[in-house]
């Protein structure tokens, strides 16, 4: 077998990029990119990467919740496929390369393996997951769910901002919710899983290292608290009578910063925070807000989610206000298979890389394929200080090569003999 020589992965690169602003040109907000499930610049962008698979010679299908599966076939009809992908759909305003770099690289490798009339003993399968970042209908990774098989029925009766049900945008967009099932792949199916990601944050950046392997995947726990208080004039009612919701929200918040400051590893958001028919001259008396607690190792998060949920009893307590804390999601920390790890070291050696190894902050479909199949990500160098979730994240065509050529040799070295 011919290998692909290092000046063809220069192109490969070059190709990812220019496909990447492809894509992003599917935006639901001019100038931004923002591309949540079911939009009609999803659903664009989900027949783009379908051409693009099929231009590389894989078979094409979408699957009941959207995902749109490339097969690029094997030779040995026995072998279980090699599985890799990432996501479609973005946060609002976020990034282009957060989820598409994991379904362009591939389809780019997969393309020159065509080109070359090269075939592996197993099938490789390119997913493109259309739902990861829970945007819309505030429920994540809701592709990679399906395929594994536990999709939660219950998010399809969650409402987007207009109302709209996911149930419905399902079956508006030809999507069958009573299929769902049918989309999950059986667990001997899927011999490994790997997710090529760009790092979303700046170790690798600040090392000077390209690429990184990853280790484990962060556990996450997130909440939605709606706090009721008392709405009222801001000029007459006296500071001590108020039940302002909005303050309360504002003392949980400053306490969830201070108790995530207190350990390593352990971090805090409030991504949403709404006052419902706010006014200038109106004390806040409803507010819904959000709160995403991370840590890479679970007790510390747990502990972490134990002491706010005592704090937020407390300080409504204190302030006279009702809550209702209801749990959106829940996951543990996922660690990545050893073998597969030590197999992307070997790779990224070959190319001389430094082996590096670190733990994924940010959540990804991976945490849920593990649960069929063994999993391994690669990291890729994010530019302008790590920055992700924003307009300004960025990366390189020279890192988008090799990371390509560490993928292609991979998955040339690739077979499921003595996992260790
Ligand atoms: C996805 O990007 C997440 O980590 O929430
Ligand atoms: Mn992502
Ligand atoms: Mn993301």
């Amino acid at each position: 077998m011919t290998k692909t020589d290092t000046g063809n992965f220069a192109t490969l690169g070059q190709e990812i990029m220019t496909r990447i602003e492809i894509l992003a040109l599917h935006t639901e907000q001019e100038g931004k990119m923002t591309r949540t499930y079911l939009t009609a610049a999803h659903r664009g962008a989900a027949r783009q990467i379908a051409a693009w698979m099929s231009e590389a010679g894989m078979d094409v299908r979408e699957d009941a919740v959207g995902n749109v599966i490339g097969r690029y076939e094997g030779t040995d009809p026995c072998c279980a496929s090699l599985m890799t992908g990432s996501h479609f759909d973005t946060v609002r305003d976020g990034g282009k390369y957060d989820g598409p770099l994991g379904i362009l690289l591939p389809i780019a490798c997969v393309g020159d393996w065509n080109r070359q009339g090269r075939r592996f003993p197993f099938p490789i399968e390119v997913i493109a997951f259309c739902e990861e970042e829970g945007v819309r209908f505030n429920a994540p990774l809701l592709g990679s769910r399906a395929i594994a098989g536990s999709f939660e029925t219950a998010v399809l009766e969650n409402v987007d901002d207009n109302g709209v049900s996911m149930r419905e945008a399902m079956i508006s967009e030809g999507l069958n919710p009573a299929q769902l099932g049918a989309a999950a792949m059986p667990e001997g199916d899927i011999a490994a899983y790997l997710e090529v990601h760009i790092e979303q944050g700046p170790v690798l950046l600040e090392e000077n290292l390209a690429l990184g392997v990853v280790t484990a995947i962060s556990g996450s726990s997130r909440f939605i608290l709606e706090l009721q208080g008392t709405a009222g004039h801001a000029g007459t009612v006296p500071m001590a009578s108020r039940h302002d919701a909005l303050m309360a929200g504002a003392e949980i918040a400053l306490y969830i910063e201070k108790r995530c400051n207190e350990s390593p590893g352990l971090v805090g958001t409030i991504g949403q925070l709404n006052v419902t028919n706010g006014a200038g001259n109106v004390i806040p008396g409803h507010v819904v807000m959000s709160i995403d607690i991370r840590a890479d190792k679970d007790s510390i998060r747990k502990l972490a989610v134990d002491d706010i949920q005592t704090e937020i009893e407390n300080i409504c307590i204190r302030r006279g206000i009702r809550k209702n804390l209801e749990q959106t999601y829940e996951a543990a920390s996922v660690a990545c298979a050893k073998w597969l790890q030590q197999r992307l070291k070997e790779s990224m050696q070959r190319h001389g890389c430094t082996p590096r190894s670190l733990p994924s902050g940010a959540g990804h479909d991976g945490i849920i394929i593990a649960e069929i199949a063994p999993m391994a990500m690669l990291f890729v160098r994010c530019g302008n200080g790590g920055t992700s979730h924003n307009p300004g994240e960025t990366m390189s065509a020279e890192d988008a090569a090799i990371a390509s050529q560490v993928f292609a040799d991979f998955v040339e070295h690739f077979s499921m003999a003595n996992p260790t």
